[in-house]
């Protein structure tokens, strides 16, 4: 779809949730980095399944295990083409960004990182891409070192050479802040971390939501991503891996359909991916998730970056004109992605939000899981409005709307 046929409002109509009151006013639904909506086209392929193809995949000779399995493995090459994965054996289900994380630093991280060794990651990240490596550093006595950021919420790149080097053995790295919102320039730290033959990680929960993602063109060697903030289902998410790595990697959980022969004393594995996919995975959830790929694709990925970035520019405009408010991230919208972080005079970010969830309208409060970024800023807490292929204007005049009610409150 081309910009100018890019209707918002014609979008809207897709996303039953939308059309809701809540405390009587319509919702404005502005908590999109938390999770997206899902269109109809996503809920109806999650309920067809359910009433008509519902069965176990790979194990079943009869025709609904054989339809499960055929629509199970037909959503894995969707989310492989949605980020351009040379093959979709390349692409593991998860349960989200988190677990795919949680798979690297384990199945990888214990066999690749050892004492000396050293673990890049910066201080934006979602504690999703900040626990897992801590837990990793701890098992097998590596350092995690941090790349800072400034005080427009960018990574600080000058030195870079200093943090990655030698020892390091994996950098983990966001491409989009779900806290600040900022686009990170992943290929200029894959660039470096080639250079020392380090691997690179990037955890893509807020990036492949809002941009085209090409795995390949990225250069790196892992990259993690949910449904569920793509109008997917939630408790499903995809780690991407490359071949060689996957292949040598041992298991990260053991269990069925994860094996080729077991024997009393030992097993031997699957062929990727099913190597990664112990047990019974979320069936629907991964069918659900390449709806949601569908979907987006009939719209273009590229015209819903524009609309975003028009409802952004639109968004930072009228926010810069309310009186107190502080927003967190870059100014400039060229390296912004559709988050504003915010604070407003002495108002907590929850008496922020549950104002505006008295006017209808719906966004987050609280640190976001990025205790790092908030500690970075001096506060506690932010109040966060993000936007996404539906937002209006409109919706922005309501959350404005909506602080005069916390300005009036709070003075
Ligand atoms: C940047 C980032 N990383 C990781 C996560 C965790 O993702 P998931 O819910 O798919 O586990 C989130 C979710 O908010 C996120 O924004």
């Amino acid at each position: 779809m081309s910009i100018e046929d890019f209707d918002p409002i014609r979008i809207r109509k897709d996303f039953p949730a939308l059309d809701q009151t809540i405390h009587g006013k319509p919702l404005a639904y502005l908590d999109n980095a938390a999770t997206s909506q899902k269109p109809r086209a996503v809920l109806d392929v999650l309920s067809e399944y359910y009433e008509r193809d519902n069965a176990n995949v790979h194990r079943g000779i009869h025709e609904l295990s054989r339809r499960a399995t055929v629509a199970f493995e037909a959503a894995r090459e969707k989310v492989a083409s949605w980020i351009n994965a040379p093959s979709a054996a390349e692409c593991i289900w998860t349960r989200g960004t988190t677990e795919a994380i949680n798979l690297v630093a384990t199945a990888w991280g214990l066999d690749h990182v050892g004492e000396g060794d050293e673990i890049l990651i910066s201080v934006m990240e979602h504690h999703s891409n900040i626990v897992p490596w801590q837990l990793l550093a701890a098992r097998t006595g590596a350092t995690l070192k941090y790349i800072e950021i400034d005080d427009e919420g960018r990574l600080v790149l000058d030195g870079l050479e200093s943090l990655i080097t030698e020892r390091t053995k994996i950098v983990s790295i966001s491409d989009v802040s779900n806290s600040l919102g900022t686009i990170n320039p992943v290929k200029t730290i894959v660039d470096a971390s080639r250079a020392v033959g380090a691997i690179v990680m990037v955890d893509g929960a807020q990036g492949v939501v809002h941009t085209k993602v090409d795995v390949q063109d990225l250069g790196c060697d892992f990259y993690a991503f949910g449904g569920h903030k793509m109008c997917g289902p939630t408790g499903v998410g995809v780690l991407w891996g490359r071949l060689e790595l996957l292949e040598a990697m041992a298991p990260f959980q053991g269990g069925g359909e994860m094996i080729q022969i077991v024997e009393r004393d030992q097993s031997s594995w699957a062929a990727v991916p099913h190597k990664f996919e112990a047990g019974t995975p979320n069936i629907a959830g991964a069918i659900g998730m390449g709806a949601a790929v569908d979907y987006l694709s009939n719209i273009g990925i590229e015209a819903i970056a524009i609309h975003e970035s028009e409802i952004m520019a639109y968004a930072m405009a009228q926010l810069s004109l309310v009186p107190g408010l502080r927003m967190f991230g870059p100014s400039s919208l060229d390296d912004r992605s559709a988050v504003i972080s915010f604070t407003m005079g002495d108002a907590h970010p929850h008496d922020i939000s549950t104002i505006l969830d008295t006017e209808g309208v719906a966004i987050r409060a609280g640190h976001h899981c990025a205790q790092l970024v908030m500690k970075h800023f001096g506060v506690s807490a932010t109040a966060r409005a993000s936007f996404y292929l539906y937002s209006t204007q409109e919706d922005v005049d309501r959350l404005v709307e909506g602080l005069d009610q916390v300005a009036a409150i709070f003075g």
